[in-house]
């Protein structure tokens, strides 16, 4: 009889504990599913303001143009004539110091886009090209905004290594100053879809290139565009 009693209180026991287990289990589940929503609803959630006006779409009211957003055929604005000035002062300040920049590429329309990026497409195949050159609607130069800058010796003009030369280091680090960005920073392909482009300026006002500067983001991770299932939402 002593040994039966034995062995319930056994058996009860190992029934309880397996019990409690489940129930802890079941616990964690609900703690780990919702911490799982809580991340889901948070990616997605977009947390910017987007305005789309006449097919061109601003993010907390900046123009922005890249792989996945263009600007529709028919935008056609010219250079923008604060820009204008901002690029004006940018090469003086340079100058002054001894540099010599040139300006080699300001405002591009839809229709000399369409046409450098079949040269492009024809000379180095499409896959090649979608790493240095932006499909027709999808450039920067057609917003009136981006400028590419050389140096009068231009043998490094439109190469990665322009960004060693004095006038690159400098535009690295003053182009802020003037409220332009570099619009395809290094490191930075998997997110901007280009090569690094140090002679790629992007005005966007000193404010913002400030920040964006200080931060070494994108310009797409500044407005949080980035990582891309955000940027999937604003299509
Ligand atoms: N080179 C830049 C990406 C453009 O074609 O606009
Ligand atoms: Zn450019």
């Amino acid at each position: 009889m002593k040994k039966y009693v034995i062995l319930l209180s056994a058996l009860l026991l190992i029934v309880g504990c397996s019990n409690l287990k489940e129930q802890t289990a079941s616990k964690t589940d609900e703690v780990k599913k919702t911490v799982e929503e809580k991340v889901v609803k948070k990616i997605v959630k977009p947390q910017y303001e987007k305005k789309v006006i006449d097919g061109r779409t601003y993010i907390n009211g900046i123009l922005i143009v890249n792989k996945q957003i263009g600007l529709p055929k028919d935008y056609n604005p010219g250079e923008d004539p604060v820009a204008h000035q901002a690029i004006e002062q940018l090469m003086q300040a340079g100058n002054r110091t001894g540099l010599q920049f040139v300006l080699r590429s300001s405002f591009r329309s839809y229709d000399n886009q369409a046409m450098l990026y079949q040269n492009y497409v024809a000379r180095d195949g499409k896959a090649a090209a979608d790493t240095y050159s932006a499909e027709p609607g999808h450039s920067e130069h057609q917003t009136g905004l981006a400028y590419d800058v050389g140096s009068v010796v231009s043998a490094n003009d439109f190469r990665v290594s322009f960004g060693t030369t004095p006038e690159g280091e400098w535009l690295k680090h003053h182009a802020h100053e003037f409220g332009f960005i570099i619009r395809y920073g290094e490191g930075k392909t998997h997110i901007t879809g280009y090569q690094y482009e140090p002679w790629h300026v992007r005005y966007v006002g000193k404010k913002v290139a400030n920040e964006i500067y200080k931060s070494n983001k994108t310009l797409e991770e500044y407005l949080g565009l980035y990582p891309k299932d955000l940027t999937e939402t604003v299509k």
